[in-house]
């Protein structure tokens, strides 16, 4: 982990546009479901991103034969080649989406050894929805020495009700399902784009999902998957949301190509009503920013409400609005730690438990902020895109987890950002 730090001289106008990559939390779920078909896949439009490496890492390791050209977008998994069925801890550290690879690998081998996944700064992330619904299906689990031990001789579908909405719990399941003997119906599931499109990736190498995003899936278990065509992944709804977000802040004028416009209705939304502009075709989104903006409160929500990934940059936005703004963090605990770093940089914010309430500032200033995990990261671009000065970010490798060139694609719209190793 390098202590490379972002330099953003704040004050340029976003104009321009700007093409969407694929969708990191489609990609981290689609490349382990790789693991269950008998034939080779071929996934397209992956971000070049640090958690697809760590996936390609991760598949390697376990014996898969990955050919991935990072730049081209495209991967082909041979699954066929794999001879463990255990995720190592430096491995799966990196990235909480390695829990995952319980329910890939308990379906195609009826064994799992993957470390419990960490907490982080977003708060405790348990898994126990994911390990209910393991059992459930027949599995036998075990929790030792910080690893998850699941077995089985063979899943069985059954009905499974979970406690929570999980995007991670959901997408477990329906891993560990596809292979399961009968019908699995998961009810209280979770309905982000991203299940959708996991749901569409399983049903091109033969298994019959229905319902997915809606809160009923049904799974039927099928044991002979095979790929028969390349798949390529949906577009990244969150790296959409953090362009509109920027191209607002800097009161420009974007247009982001290769979106999924009704993905971003909330936060369009929520845009609007602050007196932004945003319009919308098939497949791009135009964001429009000239005056000051009215504050607005929000409250983060499953899908299809405010998504909790947009929350920290959206408050970027809110620091310089015109009046008292609200913020609810609903899904995690302890997503606000970004909000002492803009304090840095001239927010006005109070936080009580779960609520952030932030009184709009004429003017951001620059300084040396801190990001502590990806979207916190994201909101200190945006920050400091709007600020009056040079703003240094450090940890700058919370970033490059989850977007792909995000410099160069701000630099592209007029933005001036560059990257050092003091
Ligand atoms: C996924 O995390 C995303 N990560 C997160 O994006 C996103 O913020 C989150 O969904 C919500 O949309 C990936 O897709 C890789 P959850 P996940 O299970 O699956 C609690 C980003 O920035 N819970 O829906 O971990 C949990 O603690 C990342 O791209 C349990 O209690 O989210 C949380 O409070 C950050 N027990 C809430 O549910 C469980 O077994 C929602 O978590 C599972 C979850």
């Amino acid at each position: 982990m390098s202590d490379e730090r972002m330099l953003i001289v704040g004050g340029h106008r976003l104009e321009g546009t700007v093409h969407v990559s694929g969708a990191k939390n489609s990609a981290v779920a689609i490349i382990p479901a790789a693991i269950l078909s008998d034939t080779p896949c071929v996934i397209e439009n992956l971000p070049n991103i640090e958690d697809v490496r760590v996936s390609v890492e991760t598949l390697r390791y376990l014996g898969a034969t990955v050919d991935w050209q990072p730049e081209s977008g495209t991967m082909s998994i041979d699954a066929s080649t794999i001879t463990r069925t255990e995720v190592p801890l430096e491995l799966s550290r990196k990235m909480r989406a390695s829990s995952y690879y319980i329910g890939a690998l308990l379906a195609r081998f009826g064994e799992a050894r993957v470390p419990m996944p960490g907490g982080c700064d977003i708060g405790r992330r348990p898994i126990d929805q994911h390990l209910k619904g393991m059992r459930a299906l027949g599995a036998a689990v075990e929790t030792s020495y910080g690893m998850v031990v699941a077995e089985t001789n063979g899943l069985v579908g059954t009905d499974i009700f979970m406690d929570m909405v999980t995007v991670g719990g959901t997408i477990n399941v329906m891993l560990a399902a596809t292979r399961a003997e009968g019908i699995t119906i998961i009810h209280n599931a979770a309905k982000e784009p991203h299940i959708v499109d996991l749901a569409n990736f399983l049903g091109s190498i033969g298994c019959r999902v229905k319902g997915a995003g809606t809160d009923t899936i049904r799974i039927r278990g099928n044991r002979g998957l095979s790929a028969r065509r390349p798949y390529a992944i949906i577009p990244d709804q969150i790296e959409t949301g953090t362009l509109m977000i920027a191209a607002a802040g800097t009161h420009g004028d974007v247009t982001i190509t290769g979106c999924i416009p009704t993905h971003m209705e909330a936060l369009t939304a929520k845009l609007l009503e602050m007196g932004a502009r945003v319009d919308e075709k098939d497949d791009a989104i135009r964001v429009r920013s000239l005056g000051a903006h009215r504050p607005v409160s929000f409250k983060t929500q499953v899908y299809p409400g405010f998504p909790t990934d947009l929350q920290q940059p959206m408050s970027a936005l809110l620091c310089t609005a015109a009046g008292t703004s609200r913020v609810v963090e609903n899904i995690f605990e302890s997503r606000f730690r970004h909000l002492a770093e803009m304090e840095r940089m001239g927010a006005n914010v109070r936080v009580y438990e779960q609520t952030a309430v932030i009184e709009g500032v004429p003017q951001l200033h620059a300084a040396a902020v801190e990001a502590s995990d990806l979207r916190a990261g994201a909101a200190l671009v945006i920050a400091g895109l709007m600020a009056h000065g040079t703003t240094e970010i450090y940890n700058t490798h919370y970033i490059d987890r989850g977007y792909e060139h995000l410099e160069t694609k701000l630099n592209s719209l007029g933005a001036e950002i560059s990257r050092f190793i003091p």
